[in-house]
């Protein structure tokens, strides 16, 4: 049974929880084994071939696994991270079954969009982590800025929007050993060839893709590519230069700055503030209706003007 399983899921290259429940008294490094290896495969529209040609990059992208469904790219990447793979490692899906979203909600997956999650040994403690987020967002906003999207602008902390529409989301987290953090996996999802009218009503007001945006569809292979290229490019200056420059192309590209907006905070009562603008830290500074000032770490911010 369990060979049947291991070949199913070779022949499918699919991730399933299913799949994975059944075949879970195997030895974990087989099962590493196993995940890598369908990982080397082609799938429809996601090819490893086509993204490697000529990537410009040192170690971003230059190992990538490619699946049809997982049930969620940051998850595999985990996976991996904790299986031996090299920095710059990278996890593409075609769909995803469970994937997830800021703040323990999901995230719409459906075929067309760009699944895909970064492997980063970056050497950093946890008060780095909004400030990578904050990179990947200009990463992100740059390639679309290649791909013929001239007006992208960043939502704090990591909504990347077109007109006013979120069209990439972002998702940080950590792999952390006795306190200290292994490797940081950055999940992205771009709404590439998809039509609005792919995602539950509730989400359509608020969701654009780049196909509608365009008004064509585009090569994801291609932006695959050019996604990791500027990827690079943010993560040697965060790792050799700081923070400064990329937080000013972010402050160039903001959304949320000079509006006011509803604050969220974790374990704290929402209250209305205007936004002055970020923190060398990565954090939202705003002035609530008292005139105090006040940075916010995470959360979310609702947009009110
Ligand atoms: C957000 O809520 O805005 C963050 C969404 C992040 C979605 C991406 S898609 C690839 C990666 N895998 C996941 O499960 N989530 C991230």
């Amino acid at each position: 049974m369990q060979n049947e399983i291991i070949n199913l899921l070779k022949k499918e290259n699919k991730l399933s929880d299913e799949t994975i429940s059944e075949i879970k008294d195997i030895d974990l490094s087989d099962f590493s084994n196993i995940v890598k290896e369908i990982g080397k495969n082609e799938t429809e529209y996601i090819k490893a071939s086509e993204i490697s040609k000529e990537l410009n990059t040192k170690y971003i992208g230059k190992s990538l696994y490619v699946y049809n469904e997982v049930s969620s790219t940051n998850t595999v990447a985990k996976f991996l991270s904790m299986n031996g793979v090299e920095n710059g490692t990278v996890v593409i899906s075609e769909k995803q079954t469970k994937a997830k979203g800021r703040s323990g909600k999901q995230w719409e997956s459906p075929l067309g969009g760009v699944w895909l999650s970064i492997i980063l040994n970056p050497n950093v403690d946890y008060s780095k982590l909004p400030l990578i987020t904050l990179a990947t967002g200009v990463a992100v906003a740059k390639t679309l800025e290649k791909v013929g999207v001239e007006n992208s602008e960043i939502k704090w902390p990591n909504d990347i929007m077109i007109n006013g529409k979120k069209v990439c989301g972002i998702l940080t987290e950590a792999v952390s050993k006795f306190n200290t953090i292994e490797s940081v996996i950055i999940g992205v999802g771009i709404d590439a060839n998809l039509n609005v009218d792919e995602f539950p009503k509730e989400l359509q007001d608020g969701t654009t893709t780049l196909k509608e945006e365009l008004g064509r569809e585009g090569n994801e292979n291609l932006l695959i590519k050019t996604f990791l290229e500027e990827f690079e490019v943010i993560s040697e200056q965060f790792t050799h230069e700081g923070y400064e420059d990329i937080l000013k192309e972010w402050r160039k590209r903001s959304y949320t700055i000079g509006k006011i907006v509803e604050v969220r905070e974790p374990f704290n009562t929402y209250y209305d503030a205007y936004v002055i603008g970020i923190g060398k830290e990565g954090a939202l500074v705003v002035e609530k209706i008292d005139g105090t000032l006040e940075k916010v770490i995470s959360g979310e911010c609702i947009i009110k003007n």
